[in-house]
């Protein structure tokens, strides 16, 4: 069966073939790919071949393996997602990192902007359980999506859906707000390819070049900052410049940026001087 699978993805382009048909089938099974391979004598039974070569054709029609997996990891916890939601990408763990290390020593107030699945402020939450925390996006279907997370590992978050910081009024301000917004140019021929193809389009692009999304944050966070407060943007590795100058231009202070292990610009951080920026 696995060897049945592997070539139909491979003929069909997919370049870890092997390690996706053993992690459908194992989907299917209900098993992990070690216990796979361990237990290959296992006899199939029918409707679970039917399901498993019915995943390897949609997979070989480009479907993320994530979306038919309906899980994906990040930060070392399994969330479920979705086609209304962004899959979590190994970059954003050094959003999450950075965040960590600026969180004052007690009860830090936190909000991620755009939040999809809800991976980075649950990372957060998981790793300090005594901040405050606070998930917002625009999309209503992935706010379920993260709600269902946070239920799942029992992690406590307040949600809102909005435009950026626009609902956020009634909230307090925040010591610390995050965000990986959409950044890639709608013209990006990227989009068209791989994943991308099937991620919600919110979630990829933004107008102006993949920068209005940002800007736009920039052009609110400040309000919303405790003095000293930071905020953590995350963008593609050719905006870095782009997103330190409107956030000089907002006013923030200590505006600089930090490198993914690719080695490009992928996160800047800025820090409010009074909160009114
Ligand atoms: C790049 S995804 C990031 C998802 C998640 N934070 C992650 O890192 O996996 C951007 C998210 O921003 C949301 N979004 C797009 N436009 C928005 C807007 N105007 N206001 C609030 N959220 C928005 C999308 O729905 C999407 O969930």
């Amino acid at each position: 069966m696995l060897s049945r699978m592997r070539e139909q993805l491979a003929r069909a382009g997919i370049d870890a073939a092997a390690l996706e048909a053993r992690l459908l089938l194992g989907h299917v099974l209900d098993t992990d790919t070690v216990a796979l391979i361990a237990h290959g004598d296992r006899k199939i039974a029918s409707e679970e071949c039917r399901r498993a070569l019915e995943l390897t054709q949609r997979r070989a029609a480009g479907i993320p393996v994530a979306y038919l997996l309906g899980e994906r990891e990040f930060w070392s916890m399994p969330l479920q997602i979705n086609e209304h939601c962004l899959i979590p990408r190994p970059d954003t763990e050094l959003l999450v990192s950075l965040a960590l290390e600026r969180l004052p020593a007690e009860n830090p107030c936190v909000l991620d902007l755009g939040t999809g699945s809800g991976a980075v402020i649950l990372a957060l939450k998981r790793e300090r359980p005594d901040i405050d925390a606070w998930g917002s996006d625009l999309s209503g279907p992935a706010l379920a999506v993260a709600a269902r997370n946070a239920r799942a590992l029992r992690l406590d978050v307040h949600w809102f859906q909005g435009r950026w910081l626009e609902p956020v009024r009634a909230a307090p301000t925040f010591d610390l707000i995050v965000s990986n917004p959409p950044y890639i140019d709608p013209g990006d021929p990227h989009l068209e390819q791989g994943d991308l193809r099937f991620e919600p389009r919110m979630a990829l692009a933004a107008p102006n070049h993949g920068l209005a999304d940002l800007e736009a944050i920039a052009a609110m966070a400040g309000q919303h900052l405790r003095p000293g407060g930071h905020l953590l943007l995350e963008h593609g590795f050719g905006q870095a410049a782009a997103v330190r100058r409107m956030l000089d231009g907002w006013g923030f202070h200590e505006v600089c940026s930090h490198r993914d292990l690719a080695g490009h610009d992928r996160v800047t951080e800025a820090q409010s001087r009074d909160g009114s920026t």
